[in-house]
């Protein structure tokens, strides 16, 4: 077995957030805080609280993850990031009203000294917001610059060894791939020549942060580092890249139970998922054009799983619809609920009825924590590029284009312990034995 080299975690880790001020990003960083202190638990962390276990069955070796895999240390993270509104982050806390005020009273000086650097934001992607705390004028190319100087300075300033980059800000309005994504080449052109349609303001903070050889995580359904000039960047850079859009409720529990249905041969008819939510998210997904790039996100999942290609008489005619209405009263509280038709032997109908009652940051900041960690691990092992082995995160993972997404959740979760299991030096596990 090739024994990967893996860099020491040494030194501070800074986190860079874009979308400091949000309910997902402020919910992470609070409970990371937190957890550190011994306040709370870092529930729904795989880092934190999982085990992995190595060699045969009967060895019984069942260590934690965080004690065998060579990961950066939460007392070495440092926070930072930049937002379109000018607050701390105990601030932005208080006001998504995820976690409550005493819980966040017991980080406050931590939280309130974290404040947001100017965001790079245009409104033409993201319509329902008003960014005021941007930095005005000059090209794409000009305006990433000074994105690429912000990482430098905050790397200098807080003595940071390394640093991570994750968009947790809103979901920009869809776009396809153009004639500007295509090589680097042209995407550095399209810059230089402020092609603004083309360029969404995820992309250059993508690309200041691939720039400086730093990895990039992608928690958003956004295009973004899923085109081929950012592939050819992180390439050069040897910068890792995974994403997209974190996979936390009701595309969690679809992946789980398409999958169930496929093994057991049984077919479906429908699908049909609705949300309510009211948070700020779903102020920005109730514009069409920021909903349709969620909402192919939401749908890809179910086709790749089912294979309506291979199994045309279980999966051929499936109906599938998602919507996500924005309701105010329920803030953060997002409500999932899932009709699912279903069809058994000899074609008799049944129906799955699902209604998850859960909270939208509070399952995706351990996903941020986890990722944080492992994009660092990966930059550490000397991968760069998409970072397949993360898929586990994502509702629609990134993959090169001559695979298939791998959508199963409990898949993903074997080839990323495998992966983990090949970065120590151990035996990847195919429970043959
Ligand atoms: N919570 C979940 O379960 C979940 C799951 C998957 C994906 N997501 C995605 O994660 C993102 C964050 O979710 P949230 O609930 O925290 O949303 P939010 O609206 O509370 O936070 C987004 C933040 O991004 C900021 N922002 C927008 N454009 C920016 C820019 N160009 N530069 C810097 N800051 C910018 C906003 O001001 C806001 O503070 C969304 O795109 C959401 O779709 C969330």
């Amino acid at each position: 077995m090739t024994q990967i080299e893996v860099k020491h975690a040494k030194g501070r880790l800074g986190v860079l957030v874009v979308g400091l001020g949000g309910a997902v990003s402020s919910t992470f960083i609070a409970g990371t805080l937190s957890v550190r202190k011994g306040l709370g638990q870092p529930i729904g962390s795989l880092t934190q609280l999982a085990t992995i276990r190595l060699g045969k069955r009967n060895e019984n070796r069942f260590p934690l993850i965080k004690d065998v895999v060579p990961l950066a240390e939460l007392n070495d993270l440092v926070f930072g990031g930049w937002d379109i509104f000018d607050e701390n982050v105990y601030e932005a806390a208080c006001h998504a009203e995820v976690l409550k005020k005493e819980d966040l009273d017991a980080v406050k000086d931590e939280l309130a000294a974290i404040r947001p650097m100017k965001a790079l934001f245009d409104r033409n992607f993201v319509k329902r917001l008003d960014g005021r705390f941007v930095k005005e004028g000059g090209s794409r190319w000009e305006q990433t610059e000074l994105l690429r100087e912000d990482i430098r300075r905050f790397k200098k300033e807080n003595e940071c060894e390394r640093i991570v980059v994750m968009w947790a800000a809103s979901t920009e309005v869809f776009i396809e791939q153009s004639a500007a994504h295509e090589s680097l080449a042209a995407f550095e052109a399209a810059m230089k020549n402020n092609q603004v349609d083309a360029l969404s303001p995820s992309m250059c903070y993508a690309y200041a942060a691939l720039a400086e050889g730093a990895p990039f995580i992608m928690g958003a359904p956004n295009l973004c580092v899923d085109i081929p000039a950012m592939w050819e960047l992180a390439e050069i850079k040897r910068a890792p890249i995974c994403g997209k859009d974190y996979k936390t409720g009701q595309t969690l529990l679809k992946t789980v139970l398409a999958p169930m249905l496929k093994t057991r041969m049984l077919g479906l008819e429908g699908w049909f998922s609705t949300n309510i939510l009211g948070n700020r998210d779903g102020e920005v997904l109730d514009d069409p054009g920021s909903f349709k790039t969620k909402e192919v996100s939401k749908l890809s999942v179910i086709d790749t799983i089912l294979q309506p290609d291979v199994y045309p008489q279980l999966y051929g005619n499936i109906y599938h619809k998602v919507r996500i209405n924005y309701y105010p009263p329920r803030k953060d509280n997002k409500e999932g609920w899932d009709n699912i038709d279903i069809v058994g032997w000899l074609g008799y109908p049944m129906q799955l009825k699902v209604d998850f009652l859960c909270r939208d940051s509070i399952l995706a900041a351990p996903l941020c924590l986890d990722l944080v960690l492992f994009a660092d691990l990966s930059a550490r092992c000397g991968f760069y590029g998409i970072q397949s082995w993360l898929s586990f995160y994502f509702k629609s993972p990134m993959h090169s284009p001559d695979k298939v997404p791998e959508h199963d959740l409990f898949i993903q979760h074997t080839i990323l312990k495998n992966t983990l299991r090949t970065i120590i030096g151990e035996q990847t596990i195919d429970y043959l034995d």
